[in-house]
């Protein structure tokens, strides 16, 4: 039994806010710094009091709805996302409120920028097993809310947003291999070392990284799990149609392609005009190749994320 992908969907709140008009909101940088250093043009920051569920909300409609699924035929809901709305209930919980849908498995997974990988990694193993037979995987953040805005190292680099996928089971060719990674050890390198304890933030709130030792670790990773990807379905890189990686950094996801052997024009690139979304990248930029034609059934198309923890992980499958 595999798991096959039948719908994609995303959202993006309001309109770019480009390197320019974060300069010209009093932040000590410039166009040519960010673009030089991560390719990344504009992000979209959501409104005040947006929420990730919103966000995954209508992602998850246009996913259901390209899928030609009812809300309430689905059997497991899984929101990828490190901006959950609440402490609890989860994101999904919320979602599936929304949606209507009622007895349906419903969680969320914490792997940051390797959020949607794990989440459609845990969907998947859910379909093969028999258990479920459709599944609702969204990833929507707002990242926004956790930037330091004093920050010029970091805010410059992420943005809002989500996408969502419907996965349902088959005896056709679905997703053919996945594979998901933690290295505990490296939790200091990115993270948000803040906690709510007695009705007080303690700790720091704030997303802190150190910026090269992300970008060593993540190009190593995302190549090493790529192959480990396609080893385990029994093809080689050169056999893959299309690459979504993670999208945090155009030189990443450069560095990553050349390491694979993967040139540019297999590879899928929203970084651009997204920013960083974390566990929303993937799906966003999925979606946006699926709705423009260049994904075609039939392709194999190659999923992988990196994040804090740090985690990362892929899946390959066959659209
Ligand atoms: C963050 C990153 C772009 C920084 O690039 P870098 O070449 O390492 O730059 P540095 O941090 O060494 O900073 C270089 C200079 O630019 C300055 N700078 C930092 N942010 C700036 C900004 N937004 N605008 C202008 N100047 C900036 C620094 O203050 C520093 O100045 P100094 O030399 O006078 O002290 C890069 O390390 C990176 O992309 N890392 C990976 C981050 C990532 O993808 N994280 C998410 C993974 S899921």
């Amino acid at each position: 039994m595999y798991s096959r992908l039948i719908g994609t969907g995303s959202f993006l709140p309001g309109n770019p806010v480009s390197n320019a008009d974060l300069a010209g909101r009093g932040i000590d940088t410039n166009d040519d710094w960010i673009v030089t250093r991560t390719g990344i043009r504009s992000r979209h920051l959501a409104a005040p009091g947006v929420t990730s569920s919103e966000l995954g909300l209508e992602a998850a409609r246009r996913a259901l709805d390209m899928a030609g699924v009812d809300a309430a035929d689905l059997d497991l809901i899984i929101v990828a996302t490190s901006t959950p709305d609440f402490i609890f209930p989860s994101t999904a919980c919320l979602i599936q409120g929304k949606l209507g849908n009622k007895g349906a498995t419903a969680f969320d997974v914490q792997a940051v920028c390797a959020g949607f990988a794990y989440a459609l990694g845990i969907a998947d193993k859910f379909i093969a097993s028999g258990s479920h037979k459709k599944a609702l995987v969204i990833g929507a953040e707002v990242f926004s809310r956790i930037l330091d805005w004093q920050d010029r190292g970091t805010c410059v680099l992420f943005g809002d947003g989500a996408g969502a996928i419907v996965l349902e089971a088959s005896d056709k060719p679905g997703i053919l291999a996945t594979a998901l990674h933690a290295d505990g050890s490296q939790s200091g390198i990115l993270n948000v070392p803040g906690q709510i304890c007695g009705g007080q933030v303690t700790g720091d709130p704030f997303l802190r990284m150190d910026g090269q030792a992300v970008f060593k670790f993540a190009v190593r990773v995302l190549s090493e799990v790529a192959e480990e990807v396609c080893a385990a379905a029994g093809l080689s890189t050169a056999e893959v149609d299309w690459l979504i990686p993670h999208q945090a950094n155009i030189r990443i996801i450069e560095a990553t392609g050349k390491k694979l052997g993967v040139d540019r024009g297999r590879i899928i690139v929203t970084v651009d005009r997204h920013g960083n979304t974390s566990a929303a990248s993937v799906p966003l930029a999925l979606d946006e190749a699926v709705r423009d034609g260049r994904i075609r059934r039939g392709q194999k198309v190659l999923v992988e994320g990196v994040g804090g923890g740090f985690t990362w992980g892929a899946a390959l499958f066959e659209f």
